[in-house]
């Protein structure tokens, strides 16, 4: 029943009688927590044999005869570059493996075009009078915060089904103040949506401002699906902008945290060479060589990208029935009350959840108040603040099923004692 169907009078009754239900779930002392988008210790568990692909007895040395446990390498090993490359249809000479997380790479590629520029900069960007960078929200919190931090102007960008407002994008680059965007395209981080191919086309032709613009393209949930016969596709970024002569327009990561260790895993870089050729020489002054024998106990372990991938069903076999609670508690408890509405994606780590305007802050005090830790509302958008007070992204993965099941009648309670709440009062 639509709660705004209601009358004044059904409406506070059922609040007061939610409010009971409420006040006897907060006797009971939960400490639950929905707010952590990382893998479960299954998941986990399933990856140990990682650690058993590269021991004292193993042939130290890469494919091209380097000695991995020395100095030297600084892009990565090449069986590496192929393998990544293969999984992410990426070309082996436009990849760097480095690191232990894409984030890293990230703050990196960016802090270097604040302090020297990118290829085609007239100057650093740190040097312009303002640098704005174009946060399509809701969207990853720790996007934003490498910006913001970086000194960047953040300019929110509606997301839609098909991915950013493409419409209010085109009209934004045509100040060459704005110097990018942030881009999670395939099952995004919160609402698990794919960008469309005519998106993807789009963002890869636009005419920008600024000759120097690049897109922060962030492909971390590339083979995260859920469902083996629902894959999202996404569109070859690099294809489509070298169409429009814009290839040097794409930084692309990725990593293996949600496949193997988050914090333990393989970070990955692409770029065309001519942008590869300027960027090389800062990261040799930074280091000499990343974790060569993490590369290739990845390689020996996975050995090709089909075997990656089937690792990613064993994995999603975790993650399905978790999403599956979340949905079905959500249809069955907020389905036809007009409280809220929410995403239901293929694939990622995240559900996004938005409650009627003006509901979400309240609605994450009660979770807290009654031991159910939500993501920080407000987190999705930059600066931290959600305009309409509406968006709460829900992460699944890490609580056990009986956890997630707990704090999921916990979270749609508190939803519908908001809205109810606001109800009265209008
Ligand atoms: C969109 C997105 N990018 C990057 C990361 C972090 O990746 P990494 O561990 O490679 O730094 C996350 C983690 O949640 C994410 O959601």
């Amino acid at each position: 029943m639509n709660y705004s169907s209601l009358s004044k009078s059904e409406q506070k009754d059922l609040l007061t009688s939610l409010q009971k239900e409420y006040e006897t779930i907060k006797a009971c002392g939960l400490a639950l927590d929905l707010s952590r988008g990382k893998p479960g210790a299954d998941q986990l568990d399933a990856c140990m044999d990682l650690l058993n692909a590269l021991d004292a007895n193993s042939d130290p040395h890469a494919e091209n005869g380097f000695d991995c446990r020395n100095y030297g390498l600084v892009d990565g090993i090449p069986e590496a570059k192929k393998l990544f490359a293969d999984l992410f249809g990426l070309r082996e000479d436009e990849i760097f493996v480095g690191g232990n997380a894409s984030l890293n790479l990230m703050f990196d590629t960016l802090a270097r075009a604040m302090l020297f520029g990118v290829l085609g900069s007239e100057r650093p960007w740190g040097k312009e009078p303002v640098v704005k960078f174009l946060c399509p929200a809701p969207g990853y919190d720790r996007h934003f915060r490498v910006s913001q931090t970086l000194g960047m102007e953040l300019v929110t960008v509606p997301m839609t089904p098909q991915g950013p407002d493409m419409d209010v994008v085109e009209e934004l680059v045509k100040d060459p103040a704005v110097k990018g965007i942030w881009c999670c395209p395939k099952y995004s981080n919160p609402d698990g949506i794919t960008y469309s191919d005519e998106t993807v086309k789009r963002l890869a032709e636009m005419k920008t401002g600024a000759k120097d613009f690049r897109i922060m393209w962030d492909n971390a949930y590339a083979v995260h699906d859920l469902y083996p016969d629902k894959k999202d596709q996404l569109a070859d970024i690099f294809a489509l902008a070298d169409a429009a002569g814009n290839r040097d327009r794409i930084f692309y990561f990725a990593s293996t945290s949600k496949i193997s260790f988050p914090g333990a895993g393989v970070a990955i870089f692409a770029a065309s060479k001519a942008n590869l050729a300027q960027i090389l020489p800062y990261i040799s002054a930074q280091t000499i060589g990343y974790d060569k024998l993490n590369m290739l106990r990845h390689v020996r372990y996975y050995k090709t990208a089909e075997n990656i991938l089937k690792h990613m069903e064993l994995l999603a076999t975790y993650l399905r029935p978790k999403f599956e609670i979340v949905l079905s508690t959500l249809d069955r408890e907020l389905g036809n009350t007009g409280c809220a509405h929410w995403t239901k994606p293929n694939g990622g780590y995240f559900v996004s959840l938005f409650v009627k305007e003006g509901c979400a802050k309240r609605t994450y005090e009660l979770c807290k108040a009654a031991g159910v830790k939500l993501t920080d509302v407000g987190a999705t958008y930059p600066y931290g603040k959600d305009p309409h007070d509406s968006n709460i992204r829900i992460a699944p993965s890490y609580p056990s099923r009986e956890d997630l099941q707990k704090a999921m009648n916990v979270l749609t309670l508190c939803v519908r004692i908001a809205v109810l709440e606001t109800m009265v009062k209008e």
